[in-house]
């Protein structure tokens, strides 16, 4: 696996896991569809992976750009959602 590539399976899984951790705290009403939006992304990381091996290198490049770019528009779009979300039904702080 490349080292872009690596990098990119880190983020999305510590980004993925976070991101689901939320969602069930806070009982998340768009969490399917979030979710799926995560499972695509793995499902096209892991073809990357298997186009990668095969030693298909210089595509990789490119598709592992474009993921890269997708995985912005989804931080700006659905995780934006998420946060705000979250800061407007999050847990109550018990102040004294
Ligand atoms: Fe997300």
């Amino acid at each position: 696996m490349s080292r872009g590539l690596a990098q990119l399976y880190e983020y999305t899984n510590a980004h993925f896991l976070a991101d689901t951790l939320l969602m069930r705290l806070h009982a998340y009403p768009e969490y399917a569809a979030h979710t799926e939006e995560h499972d695509r992304l793995v499902e096209s990381l892991d073809s990357l992976r298997l186009t990668f091996d095969s030693g298909e290198t210089a595509m990789t490049l490119d598709a592992i750009e474009e993921l890269r770019s997708w995985l912005a528009v989804h931080i700006q779009g659905m995780d934006l959602r998420l946060s705000t979300y979250v800061a407007e039904n999050g847990i109550p702080v018990i102040r004294r």
